[in-house]
């Protein structure tokens, strides 16, 4: 089969490690790809991934059998629609059941409607309200960005006064741009996150392993929140009743709500879930694979993921068998200094020759020079993963090997897959 993935971050270059594994797989190529998924297929360095009808000349010219969408923004785009109705297979859902991530106030709506418990929240036009409302509140909350930020528009605040300059940031300064005109204020869960991913026809559910991500950019949550700087799967400190629960009562509840809302979902459904002490609450839901969920959960993936992703866009995933190994698996982010903030690219990363074989590095944001050396060109650089017998086995392992890696600026987090009692 002739394959197109789109996107060009860790996950797609795990994903097409992945993909390329396959016995159908004829040709694989990647748009835009990165310095890590040249290895598996050919880079479209030109193809603007979110206009719909790019992609489905992209796709024609190319003969393509099935386009894999990695990122949500063409998904929002309506780029697996207008495939899907040429005819194209896909794996990735289309704009209308992806609102699920890409409008918070749909996400809502329709929690609230199918009784999935969620944080209770508010939806803001104006300003003014917005602000009322906080100082109304008077104590913790959340406030988001309604619309796709990249992961950077939500503020979890201790104070209204830090809420009220969150609506600031969003409403006046504008820092999402027209994705923070409209503001969510949220009450403030506690516990600890999980992120429940499955694969889905819109029929058949099936449920990948749990895994857990560390958002804040420091040691011990502290700091703002990047778009993930660390993960580990599985997630020991999930009793099995509870992830039975997150399953039935969460995923599956949503995938059967939006194919009563006609809505039907094809590709990857990822609830974030909050496990609070009154039971598992939904904290976002997401319309595609997590980064850095997937570089864990892929080297976990026994089972050819082309004959998942067929079975997804065929909708037949019922006939698909899926194997997971029992391996605990870190993935550890390398960044650029000032990350989520501002940052510099274009340094050199050394050391990527002296990593164990047993050890993978997914690219995140580099890119070659004219000399053809990886260099940095993003704030996440490299996913280190490593896979072992235990969740302190595989930490040993990773952290062993990212000391061989080095670049300008280098930043990561020492404490991923250390778990704590509690988080705060
Ligand atoms: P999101 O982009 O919605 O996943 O939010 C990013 C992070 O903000 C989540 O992973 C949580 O750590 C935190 N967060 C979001 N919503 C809430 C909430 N209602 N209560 C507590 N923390 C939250
Ligand atoms: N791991 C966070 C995300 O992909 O949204």
């Amino acid at each position: 089969m002739n394959i197109l993935l789109l996107g060009n971050g860790g996950r797609e270059h795990a994903i097409a490690w992945k993909i390329a594994d396959s016995q159908r797989l004829t040709k694989l190529w990647i748009a835009p790809g990165n310095a890590g998924t040249e290895a598996f297929g050919e880079n479209i360095a030109g193809l603007a991934i979110e206009d719909p009808v790019a992609v489905l000349r992209a796709a024609t010219d190319l003969a393509i059998d099935l386009v894999i969408i990695g990122p949500e923004k063409p998904l929002s785009t309506g780029v697996a629609d207008r495939l899907r109705e040429e005819g194209f297979l896909v794996f990735g859902a289309n704009a209308g059941p992806a609102e699920i991530e890409t409008s918070k106030a749909f996400a809502n709506d329709l929690m609230n409607k199918y009784g999935i418990d969620t944080a209770d929240s508010k939806l803001f036009d104006s300003y003014e309200e917005a602000k009322a409302y906080v100082r109304e509140l008077d104590g913790p909350c959340v406030v988001k960005a309604n619309g796709l930020a990249a992961g950077k528009g939500v503020t979890v605040c201790d104070s209204p006064a830090e809420a009220l300059q969150a609506i600031d940031e969003s409403m006046q300064l504008r820092h999402f741009g027209t994705a923070g005109d409209r503001i969510v204020i949220e009450e403030r869960m506690y516990g600890w996150e999980t992120s429940a991913h499955a694969f889905t026809d819109g029929i058949t559910v099936r449920h990948m392993p749990f895994s857990c991500d560390h958002k804040p950019v420091f040691d011990q949550n502290i700091g703002p929140n990047t778009g993930g700087m660390g993960v580990y799967s599985p997630s020991p400190q999930l009793e099995p009743k509870i992830q039975e629960i997150i399953e039935t009562q969460i995923t599956e509840t949503l995938v059967k709500a939006l194919g009563a809302e006609d809505r039907l979902y094809q590709g990857v459904i990822y609830p974030g879930i909050m496990l609070t002490d009154s039971g598992p609450r939904v904290v976002e839901v997401n319309a595609r694979f997590g980064d850095p969920e997937t570089e864990v959960l892929l080297p976990r993936l026994k089972t050819s993921l082309l004959d998942i992703a067929v079975g997804v866009a065929t909708s037949t995933l019922k006939d698909v068998e899926i194997e997971w190994s029992n391996q605990s698996t870190v993935g550890v982010m390398l960044t650029s200094e000032g990350y989520p903030g501002h940052y510099e690219v274009g340094h050199r990363i050394y050391g990527l020759e002296d990593i164990d074989s047993n050890i993978q590095v997914f690219v995140s944001g580099a890119n070659r020079d004219t000399n053809g050396h990886m260099v940095t060109n993003g704030g996440r650089v490299l996913c280190v993963t490593g896979s072992a017998n235990s969740l302190e086995d595989a930490r040993a392992l990773v952290y062993e090997n990212i000391e061989r890696i080095t670049f300008e600026g280098v930043h990561f987090r020492k404490d991923i897959g250390r778990i704590v009692a509690k988080p705060d």
